[in-house]
């Protein structure tokens, strides 16, 4: 039996309709913030990501699923192309390419795979889904002001409660310029340098690849050591201190809670100033449903023009993992309003019947005169249909039906022309 790659899998109904009612709901608060969407390639070129995310992330030095081009046209050959781990940097590129600064400031969004070769356990695939929005434009826009942080930030807490995911932690930080960080990273080499033996394998690493990224490990021993390092903090000069205050100003003001984490730094070089992740206890280990962050150097890193911006991903499996505890999919799968049962040589009559019944927005499952009216019955009750709809010779001459409710047994005698208004009820 063929299977599906390691650490991929499908979606199925019901769980489906979950997934759905999570978009819609996306669909509709990202509209109220005037966000719009974008779509980009699910590959990209591979320098794309070596750039934008950064050489040293896991993501880009051992997570990829990299290929080399086989096209025969110059153009193509020898190229290497990459499934895109994450759509930050797909979105930035086609903000440059298109000189969507022109615009002013965009307010994006996209929804779709992505590809990491990771470990694959509870949360966390090798195809997984992310809602990725971003705000993104010229200075002179307003990109780069924590308005545009809190904004971001509210409407996240938004969406979550509209869904009825209330339990969440915002954790916040301020991971500074990308020269306040040069300045950290320093620090933090420098003082990583007498305890580094006595750290995990990756903080060994860590410490002298990126040394910052040894805040984000999760080994209980290396913990005790992890809390004497410096922090940003300390390095943040007057205007990232400005900001961070103000973004938190703001959240204070609109109602927002959040927590402050000084050890939060995220897995991606772009980020700069504001970094985020709103947790939910119920997801275990893999706890973060999102994260995201302010990029203010990014665009100019892929060699565009100054473009702060600003964005988070929502991890959707996550979420809907979350999601399916207080919300089975079953209760969001839209039964079928009507099943209809044709009897001998009634095939053609009931597809008329259920084009005009469908074209009145009612769910209808169609049935084949082939099926004893025994059968019909079972075929209704399993697709979980309100009513079932006998389809006879004498009914289609009285161009009245015989319509029976299948909870309560009830039937009745309906002309045609009430059919939609009786089913609908
Ligand atoms: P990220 O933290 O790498 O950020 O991913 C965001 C979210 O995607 C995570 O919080 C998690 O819910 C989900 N996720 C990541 N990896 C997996 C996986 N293997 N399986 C299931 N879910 C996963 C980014 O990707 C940034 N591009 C976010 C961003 C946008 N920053 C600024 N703009």
């Amino acid at each position: 039996m063929i299977k599906a790659p390691r650490g991929t899998r499908d979606i199925l109904p019901p769980d489906t309709a979950l997934w759905n009612h999570v978009e819609t709901v996306v669909r509709e608060v990202f509209r109220a913030y005037n966000f719009q969407e974008i779509r980009t390639p699910i590959f990209e070129s591979t320098e794309l990501f070596a750039r934008g995310v950064g050489e040293e992330t896991d993501i880009v030095s051992k997570e990829m699923f990299t290929w080399e081009d086989r096209g025969r046209a110059e153009s193509d050959k020898g190229q290497s192309l990459t499934l895109r781990p994450e759509a930050t940097a797909g979105i930035v590129r086609a903000y440059i390419e298109h000189k969507l600064g022109d615009r002013g400031l965009n307010k994006l969004f996209c929804i779709g795979p992505m590809f990491r070769r990771e470990r694959p356990q509870k949360g966390r695939y090798r195809q997984f889904y992310q809602i990725d929005a971003e705000i993104i434009g010229p200075a002179a826009s307003g990109s780069e002001s924590p308005a545009r942080d809190a904004e971001v930030l509210e409407m996240l807490a938004t969406l979550l409660d509209r869904l009825g995911i209330t339990d969440w932690t915002l954790e916040l930080n301020s991971v500074g310029s990308s020269a306040e960080r040069v300045k950290f990273n320093d620090a933090l080499r420098i003082a990583l340098e007498p305890e580094k033996d006595k750290l995990c394998g990756d903080c060994q690493r860590r410490a002298v690849t990126n040394p910052l990224r040894v805040l984000d490990c999760k080994v209980p021993e290396d913990q005790p050591i992890i809390n004497t390092l410096p922090r940003i903090s300390q390095f943040l000069d007057e205007d990232s201190r400005k900001h961070f205050a103000s973004v938190q100003e703001i959240l204070k003001a609109v109602g927002v809670d959040f927590k402050i984490n000084d050890r939060l730094v995220r897995g991606l070089d772009y980020y700069t100033r504001t970094a985020f992740e709103f947790t939910h206890g119920a997801l275990g280990a893999q706890n973060a449903i999102l994260g995201g962050g302010r990029y203010d150097g990014l665009s100019e890193a892929l060699g565009g023009p100054p473009a702060p911006g600003i964005g988070f991903a929502i991890g959707e499996d996550r979420l809907v993992m979350t999601l399916a505890e207080k919300t089975p999919a079953e209760t969001v799968v839209r039964k079928p309003d009507v099943y209809i049962a044709p009897m001998a040589a009634m095939n053609a009559e009931a597809a008329r019947l259920a084009r005009e019944l469908r074209r009145r927005d009612l769910v209808v499952d169609l049935g084949d005169e082939n099926f004893r009216l025994k059968k019909s019955f079972e075929a209704a009750t399993k697709a979980g249909a309100k009513y079932i709809l006998i389809v006879g010779e004498n009914e289609v001459k009285a161009d009245t039906f015989a319509l029976k409710n299948l909870a309560t047994g009830e039937q009745v005698s309906v002309p045609r022309a009430d059919l939609a208004q009786k089913i609908r009820g």
